[in-house]
């Protein structure tokens, strides 16, 4: 974080390409990395430098990436957010300038902080650095470089033999010398906002992709003697500009690392890294197993001492401590402490499970509140319904909760014991303490300690079985 608030900065943040070469439908900036939107990820980091203003400008996809970003206003802290519509994709210096037109008038905001929003891996720290090193130097613009092994695809930073910046050359147009050029632009900048605005103005697209670049402004700046500064970043990693697939991934595999170390630093163990993906919004507490293949996604919050995985999938969930889950999923539900979950269960969304519930294998939970220290251990599904505390569902119960046009409760009460292959026809309730034997249909309420069995009755032919051998012996008929 800054420690002066940043009021006299605008950040314009260019989210209007295409996103050509991610081959997707989906705009670029909109890809996930670590489970949050490119764009959310670069506005986060704006926002956590102390910056209290921002332009998004937008294109591709207008729509949705603006109501990405407005729908997620609430993490975004006091960044005011506008947007600027770029309506042909001419280049960034052009995008550059759409957002700029949206300040007019606004001539406090002197400072520009321009940012790709295809740069998912930027923080915060870095970008507060920026500023200070362009406020200190007076600088008519401070950019941010990285030295990187493979520079393919970015911009490079051409110097001078003292080493001043004199221009950036895009891949396309540099020269076999050029290219070998280690030191590339991130696509980060401070400008003086006076300066850029001019400078853009005559900006041409003379150049391999007939686009306005935004990088030709170094150039420009140069040439009138302005005073102009590069500052490789702290950590190249972070300004990886993912414009495919595979660097979408490494940006993903970046974020994991980082997510994962943090928790691990903080005393959860991973045991296989490779194989665990935890959402950087999860709170895990110390002591905590994950085992390998564990999917953690959205903003869960697990207490200490739990086990989860292998093969455990949580979603938007909050689980108390110690409690274990094996090979299942559980999505948007809340576990107390001590629960235990598989293998091969399945706690779908709305579910409220009570101190040391056990949902055992093949079982199902949903939309359901079940009491302290139930016990649902085998292949059986509780849908809709409110479940008290010390309940038994035996194997293979299954609450009916669809009519073929509404869904319907199933209130079990305290105590009450569910034999194996009941149908509970819901709306129907089984009060406190009640029995349900073994293979019943139950329809009506079932009342307090009551015992309710509803079986055809059984019949019982003696010696039949043996008979039946003997027939087939006289005309044996062929065996499967
Ligand atoms: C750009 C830089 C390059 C730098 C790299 C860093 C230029 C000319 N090149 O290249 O020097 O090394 O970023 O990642 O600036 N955009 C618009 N409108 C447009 C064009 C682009 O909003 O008309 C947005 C895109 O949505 C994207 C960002 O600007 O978020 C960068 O554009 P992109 O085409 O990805 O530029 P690069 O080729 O990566
Ligand atoms: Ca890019």
């Amino acid at each position: 974080m800054t420690s002066r608030p940043a009021s006299d900065v605008v950040a314009v943040v260019l989210a209007a390409g295409l996103g050509k070469r991610m081959r997707s439908r989906l705009p670029k900036v909109l890809h996930a990395v670590g489970g949050v939107p490119m764009v959310l990820r670069v506005l986060r980091a704006v926002a956590a430098a102390g910056i209290g203003r921002a332009v998004v400008v937008v294109g591709n996809g207008a729509h949705s990436v603006q109501n990405t970003i407005q729908a997620a206003s609430e993490e975004l802290g006091a960044l005011r957010v506008e947007f600027a519509i770029q309506a042909e994709q001419r280049g960034t210096g052009h995008a550059t300038m759409a957002g700029l037109a949206v300040l007019r008038g606004q001539a406090e905001l002197g400072t520009v902080l321009v940012l790709p929003g295809d740069t998912p891996l930027l923080q915060a720290e870095q970008l507060g650095e920026l500023l200070e090193v362009h406020r200190s130097a007076s600088a008519a613009a401070t950019l941010l470089t990285a030295l990187v092994q493979d520079p393919g695809g970015y911009g490079r930073i051409v110097r001078d033999g003292d080493g001043r910046p004199l221009a950036i050359v895009e891949e396309r147009d540099a020269t076999a010398e050029q290219r070998r050029i280690q030191e590339v632009n991130a696509g980060v900048g401070c400008f003086e906002r006076t300066l850029l605005e001019r400078l853009l103005e005559c900006c041409t697209p003379a150049n391999a992709q007939g686009e306005i670049y935004l990088t030709d402004v170094l150039g420009s700046l140069v040439a009138e003697g302005r005073p102009v500064q590069a500052l490789p970043a702290r950590d190249a990693e972070s300004v990886l500009g993912v414009n495919d697939r595979l660097s979408l991934a490494s940006a993903e595999a970046s974020v994991r690392r980082r997510v994962l170390a943090r928790l691990m630093l903080a005393g959860v163990t991973v045991v296989d890294p490779a194989t665990t993906w935890v959402d950087e919004r999860a709170q895990i507490e110390p002591d905590t197993v994950l085992w390998p293949e564990t999917l953690i996604e959205g903003p869960c919050r697990i207490g200490s001492g739990c086990v989860l995985g292998p093969g455990t999938h949580l979603r938007s969930s909050r689980l108390g401590p110690n409690c274990e889950v094996r090979h299942s999923v559980v999505e948007d539900s809340d576990l107390d402490a001590g629960c235990r979950v598989g293998p091969f269960s399945h706690i779908r969304p709305g579910c409220r499970l009570g101190e040391g519930v056990e949902v055992g294998n093949f079982a199902e939970v949903k939309n359901a509140t079940v009491g302290a220290g139930t016990k649902q251990m085998h292949h059986s599904y509780i849908g809709d319904a409110d479940v008290g505390s010390r309940v038994n569902i035996g194997a293979g119960v299954i609450t009916v909760n669809f009519d073929g046009r509404h869904k319907h409760r199933t209130v079990i009460d305290d105590g009450a014991f569910v034999g194996c292959n009941a149908n509970l026809v819901a709306p129907v309730r089984v009060g406190a303490g009640g029995f349900v034997a073994a293979g019943t249909t139950v329809t009506r309420p079932v009342d307090p300690d009551a015992l309710v069995i509803g079986r055809v009755p059984q019949v019982q032919k003696t010696g039949w079985a043996r008979r039946r051998l003997g027939r087939e012996a006289e005309s044996p008929v062929e065996r499967p």
